[in-house]
């Protein structure tokens, strides 16, 4: 983006801007529209000129009906049976949310879905292109066959900036391959308490380490100029701020309520500053992100009661004062799904507050078909709000020059449809050995008694545990479905698979170690979470999950300990093997209590490490040294949570930067 300008050349830019837009204004006015014509097309179709003067030329050809719609995000399934709705409504967006997927889930499929829907958007008067987003949060995991890489905590575990922009570029590539050109990631969340379902995507604890890892928006994006190439997309830094500073509120954990996601920061401005703003320094300033999404979350600075609390997305000291006044961020500002509502007062008044904050562009998906309840109702009121001099236009032509400034650094007005020159690499093999890398640097060695690790490839191995054999479970959240699931097969290996590719001794597995275990064996046993996302995540959250994949099933409710039979599976089989490694496959740490700690010969931090479990295997084996080191802090108990490096009493079970090495 071309926030990279230096402040004054700023000033220039938008003084030139104020009077293209007037000469430009008063040219188009005068002169008859005439149709463009391929050799002689209007300003804003032509790519020789500067994008100020294109996005000038059009905006002052735009109805406010069209201004409006660019201004309007629906989600697929709204639209998909019915693309006249993109073109009759001027909608500038579609996105996916979790789990909405074309049928089939293939990347020609995805590629076909949203060049329909973009063919009728350049069906409307002035041609402008559709925006396509999606969850692109660990590779392109809606799609099934895409390379599926480990959560953003496995990768802050790396401590490898130069590794996760290659995997934000191969994520770039599979994504806008397949059709979208923007990726509503990374989180740059800095998470403080375990007990949040969405710790997962978050890098760490630090902002320091949080911010090392934006090197992800570069591989999204490239570098300013690039985001017009078939292997780039726009990135969204989110959610803006503090979504990971939440407080946990006991008095919901149990009700079906989420305790601590989408909850209120109550900190000190100084804290919130330290630990929520920091991160959006670098990712405006230094990598230029594209878009920011603000949370669902509120601020409370002067703590006691909720009343003063101030739900991010109506707060337009942050967003318009701090963000775009005092960074200097010229992208545009996102919605949270269906976030404005939210907010205080009736919907008039949500989308007044949130407009007037800052927010550009509305995720307003419809939650219940033939109800109007989503961007259906969006427009009018927002339409209504301007006609009643609530909203100005010039925060109108604000948001519209924003978005379409997007749209013309993407090259989206010259190449409209998708480049499908990358289709073929999407989960290629050379995509996979990348995952297969970022899956052996996550893993953090936290214990190794008698150097148990790395294991012979002779020695005979049996395997248990709820999470050996699982790769829906070692990829989580956010993969095919919206929550992910245990039943979800992607391609790659499972953590099994990579044992048994690595050894060469005898390999028995039993989930429940209830088969016999030969004399001799090694052990491994793999346990941790089954996955969630969001506020179903959280410890003590709902065990409901809306995602039909799951047929409302009450899954396990998450919290943060090892369920009985993974903890029955280390005590049988750390008592029969000549050593006994354990290996946590989970969102977040786990509590390994201390008379189950000391059976234990080996213990790994395996995170979420994605569709490559032969990563694991290859540190298991020492093909790969250990080099992880914690991105968050293990506890020794749930009631030490949150529990931070730098805390006052400050005694976890393994602390924050902590990870042993096996390297020669
Ligand atoms: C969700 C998440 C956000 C995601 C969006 C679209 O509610 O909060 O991270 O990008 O919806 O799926």
């Amino acid at each position: 983006m071309s926030s990279h300008a230096p402040r004054r050349s700023r000033r220039w830019r938008r003084t030139a801007l104020a009077l293209i837009s007037g000469g430009v204004l008063a040219t188009a006015l005068l002169q008859p529209t005439s149709p463009a014509t391929a050799d002689d097309p209007l300003p804003y179709q032509d790519p020789s000129l500067p994008t100020a003067q294109r996005v000038a030329d059009l905006l002052g050809r735009m109805s406010l009906a069209e201004k409006i719609g660019q201004m309007t995000q629906a989600e697929r399934i709204d639209v998909d049976a019915d693309t006249s709705l993109i073109t009759d409504n001027y909608l500038g967006s579609v996105l996916s949310g979790g789990g909405s997927v074309p049928d089939p889930n293939t990347p020609e499929a995805w590629a076909d879905m949203v060049d329909r829907y973009q063919e009728a958007a350049l069906a409307t008067p002035l041609g402008i292109p559709l925006l396509y987003g999606v969850d692109s949060v660990h590779g392109h995991g809606n799609l099934q066959g895409a390379t599926v890489f480990p959560h953003n905590i496995g990768l802050g575990a790396t401590r490898d900036p130069a590794l996760v922009e290659k995997i934000g570029h191969i994520t770039a590539e599979e994504t806008r391959a397949t059709g979208p050109q923007w990726a509503f990631a990374p989180c740059i969340c800095v998470a403080r308490d375990d007990r949040w379902g969405r710790t997962y995507e978050s890098y760490g604890e630090t902002p320091q380490l949080v911010e090392s890892m934006e090197t992800s928006i570069d591989g999204l994006q490239g570098k300013p100029g690039q985001l017009d190439r078939s292997d780039h997309v726009l990135a969204s830094a989110k959610h803006f701020a503090g979504d990971g500073l939440t407080s946990y509120d006991e008095s919901a954990a149990g009700t079906g309520a989420y305790p601590i996601d989408q909850g209120i920061d109550r900190v000190s401005r100084a804290e919130f500053a330290r630990l929520a703003l920091a991160p959006y320094v670098p990712a405006v300033k230094k990598h230029h992100v594209g878009t920011v999404m603000p949370s669902f979350s509120s601020t409370d600075f002067n703590g006691g009661d909720t009343d003063d609390a101030v739900k991010m997305h109506a707060n337009q000291e942050l967003i318009t004062g701090w963000l775009k006044e005092q960074q200097g961020f010229e992208g545009f500002v996102i919605s949270d799904w269906r976030a404005i509502r939210q907010l205080p007062g009736t919907y008039a008044e949500q989308v007044e507050a949130s407009v007037n904050a800052g927010v550009d562009m509305f995720m307003e998906p419809i939650q219940a078909p033939n109800n109007p309840d989503g961007w259906d109702v969006f427009i009018p009121t927002l339409t209504q709000l301007v006609e009643d001099g609530d909203v100005s236009m010039d925060r109108i032509d604000d948001a519209v020059s924003r978005i379409l400034t997007a749209k013309f650094e993407l090259g989206l007005f010259e190449h409209p449809l998708t480049d499908r020159t990358h289709l073929d690499q999407v989960g290629s093999k050379a995509h996979h050995q990348v995952a297969r890398r970022a899956a052996s640097e996550s893993q953090v060695l936290l214990r190794n008694q008698q150097r148990t690790l790395p294991l012979k490839s002779h020695q005979d191995v049996y395997v248990a545990g709820s999470n050996a054999d699982n790769i829906g479970n070692q990829a989580g959240g956010w993969t095919l479905t919206w929550q992910g699931g245990s039943t979800n097969v992607i391609p790659g290996t499972t953590i099994l698979d990579g044992i048994e590719q690595a050894a060469h001794g005898k390999v028995v597995y039993s989930e429940d170690a209830s088969a016999r275990i030969p004399r001799g064996s090694a052990g491994v046993v793999v346990v941790g979470e089954t996955p969630y996302a969001e506020g179903f995540g959280d410890v003590g959250g709902p065990q409901w999950a809306y995602d039909p994949g799951d047929n409302g099933v009450p899954r396990p409710e998450q919290t943060m300990q090892l369920s009985d039979a993974d903890t029955q599976a280390v005590k049988t089989v750390c008592a029969r093997t000549v050593s006994c490694t354990v290996l946590v496959v989970s969102g977040r740490p786990m509590i390994i209590p201390p008379g189950l700690l000391n059976q234990i010969d080996a213990l790994v931090a395996s995170w979420l490490p994605g569709s490559e479990g032969a990563g694991v295997a290859d540190v298991l084996y020492g093909r790969r040294p250990f080099t992880g080191k914690l991105p968050v802090t293990w506890p020794r108990s749930v009631a030490q949570e949150p529990i931070n490096i730098g805390d006052k009493h400050y005694h976890p079970l393994y602390r924050y930067g902590f990870g042993l090495s096996t390297r020669r």
